[in-house]
């Protein structure tokens, strides 16, 4: 096994006017290639912050994040874009799904981002909405689906291209069981078939349990791993 992601001392204050108010005050992680990790924490405790630092979306006050060996702070901002997009799927806390797009269009928007014009991955998309219970839904607008369809969509899109890492901010937060099931079961045979490293934000005792270990947060340290 391979370390795939690794943070040492990562620190990130959020500026409120004059005031640095820290949000993660030292947090050393290494996760192996493989792992499906859970990050569990009180509301406010920095998991989210954690997150989008690691999938490059914020940058650390300090401290160092090496995704598969490449630190994000030693290369420029177009390699950290191009990192991301080769190796990470990002599931955000809120949907953020294109409004005006049907989920077949959000998902080919991903699918064009990922992989250019030639994109190889009909493949993909096939096994992904079946896992993901989609198909029939695909000419619909995020509006004219329910609050768990428009999840699963932003999760098929967050996982299309296979990236090497997905990092994933409360996936089943807004999910009834059933719904909260079937993306549980995607992840996780994602992560045996295809060795996918997955990171995962939750408040549910039942979601971690399925996964290999626990990463436990508190006021912004890492309290357990
Ligand atoms: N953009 C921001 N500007 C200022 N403060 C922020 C910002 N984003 C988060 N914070 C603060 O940083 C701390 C950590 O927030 P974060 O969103 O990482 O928590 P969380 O563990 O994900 O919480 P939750 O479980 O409620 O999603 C909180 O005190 C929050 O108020
Ligand atoms: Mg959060």
């Amino acid at each position: 096994m391979s370390t795939i992601l690794k943070t040492e001392d990562l620190k990130k204050s959020y500026k409120i006017g004059k005031l640095d108010v820290p949000a993660l005050r030292g947090i050393s992680l290494d996760v192996e290639e493989g792992e499906f990790v859970a990050i569990m924490g009180p509301s406010g405790c920095g998991k989210s912050t954690l997150l989008h630092l690691l999938g490059g979306l914020l940058s650390p006050t300090s401290g160092s994040i090496i995704i598969d060996g490449e630190d994000l702070a030693k290369v420029s901002d177009a390699q950290r874009t191009d990192i991301r997009r080769r190796k990470i799927g990002f599931v955000f806390q809120r949907f953020n799904l294109f409004p005006t797009l049907t989920a077949e269009g959000n998902l080919k928007l991903a699918e064009k981002i990922h992989l250019g014009n030639g994109a190889k991955s009909n493949v993909n998309r096939r096994e992904i909405l079946k896992m993901l219970k989609l198909e029939d839904k695909m000419h619909h607008k995020p509006l004219e689906l329910s609050g768990g369809e428009q999840q699963r969509v932003a999760l098929a899109r967050a996982v299309i291209n296979r990236p090497a890492i997905i990092l994933a901010d409360e996936p089943t937060g807004n999910l009834d069981t059933e719904n909260s099931e079937i993306v549980l079961e995607m992840f996780k045979e994602l992560n045996e078939k295809y060795n996918q490293t997955i990171i995962m934000i939750t408040h549910n005792p039942e979601a971690a349990a399925v996964c290999s270990r626990i990463i436990r947060m508190r006021d912004g340290h890492v309290v357990d791993q």
